[in-house]
């Protein structure tokens, strides 16, 4: 691979700090790094493979020469800044929403669906982090038994809602231990020693109920999996974990998979880690799988109420896999 100019828009927030940090333990070939941010952050340096780089204001102009673009800014950021990315000939890879379920924006899981990178028009959509999870370890499943049917729960990590989000968490968890009140400033309700079933907290739910994360990863499992015949429901959960994203997941498949098959067929999908052995009480949890790429499986049951499904709980970094490892991931496969 011929090395790259590359931009991190948005490289002082949480999943810029892990875009720099993946750019290095992967051993990007990058030419030179520009770091875009807002007029909040003039001013601040941040170090990459040793060096000291200024953090410049993300403008219009800031995409000239630069020939891959890293947009974590949030997604009124990307909608304003992408198209001027990919006027100056920038293959932007977008973190947000903003444009992760336009048919002309490939979205990618690459050890699910790489070939779809091929088809881009400038802009490739990472997708939203607890449906990257989800799909590494479904895809494998419905290759070998078609799902028709998925219930998942959610359980996510505060680290999902930014660096503001875990500063909340720790200020709230001290003052509930000192005997203070909470102050909420970003989350709608206490974080700390509670669980919130509204994610994204700043939007409101739409007409059906559903929370914007929960129709996300109705709608970006079906993209990804190429099969809008797959249905699929969930709920979706802030919990007082710092980082690392757990799922429920119950599927139906058409054909009867048993638990022993899908343990088989999990421990050979890429990227997947199956943590299945009860009797040394081994299952994924948050806290072993932060820091890690990869996507962790286990409590694979089958379940006694249907006769052709099963349960599985997945946990992943959110950070990483569920953001910038699946961004530089896409950004390797370029
Ligand atoms: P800044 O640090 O200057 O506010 P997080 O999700 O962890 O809160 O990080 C969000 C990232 O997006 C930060 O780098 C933040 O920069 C950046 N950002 C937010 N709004 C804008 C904007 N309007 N223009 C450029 N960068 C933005």
């Amino acid at each position: 691979m011929s090395s790259k100019t590359v931009a991190v828009a948005g490289a002082t927030g949480l999943v810029g700090h892990h875009l720099l940090k993946t750019l290095e333990s992967r051993n990007f070939p990058v030419k030179s790094l520009k770091l875009l941010a807002s007029e909040r952050s003039k001013g601040k340096r941040l170090t990459f493979r040793g060096e000291e780089i200024p953090v410049e204001v993300l403008t219009e102009n800031s995409f000239k020469g630069v020939e891959i673009a890293l947009f974590s800014a949030g997604g009124g950021t990307s909608k304003k800044f992408t198209p001027c990315a990919v006027r100056d000939g920038c293959v932007v890879i977008d973190n947000s929403s903003a444009w992760r379920m336009d048919p002309e924006v490939p979205l990618v899981v690459p050890e699910v669906n790489a070939a779809a990178v091929r088809t881009h028009h400038g802009i490739i959509a990472n997708p939203n982090c607890s449906t990257i999870q989800m799909v590494v370890v479904l895809k494998p499943l419905h290759d070998a038994a078609r799902i028709e049917r998925v219930v998942v729960s959610t359980y996510q990590a505060v680290s999902g809602a930014g660096i503001n989000a875990l500063k909340e968490l720790e200020d709230q968890t001290r003052a509930v231990l000192e005997g203070r009140d909470p102050v909420c400033q970003i989350f709608p309700h206490q974080i700390a020693f509670n669980c919130i079933p509204q994610i994204p907290q700043s939007d409101a739910f739409e007409d059906d109920g559903y929370s914007t994360e929960e129709i996300k990863m109705i709608k970006e499992t079906q993209k990804i999996m190429g099969d809008q015949s797959i249905r699929v429901t969930a709920t979706t959960v802030r919990v007082p974990v710092r980082t690392g994203h757990s799922e429920s997941v119950n599927i139906e498949t058409r054909d009867k998979l048993t638990a022993d098959r899908a343990r088989e067929i999990l421990r050979k999908a890429p990227s997947v880690i199956v943590q299945d052995d009860l009797a040394k009480q081994l299952y994924p949890l948050a806290t072993s799988a932060e820091g890690r790429w990869e996507t962790f499986v286990g409590r694979i049951r089958e379940d006694g109420s249907h006769s052709r499904a099963l349960n599985l709980w997945i946990v992943s970094d959110n950070l990483l896999k569920g953001a910038a490892y699946n961004a530089v991931q896409i950004a390797e496969l370029l």
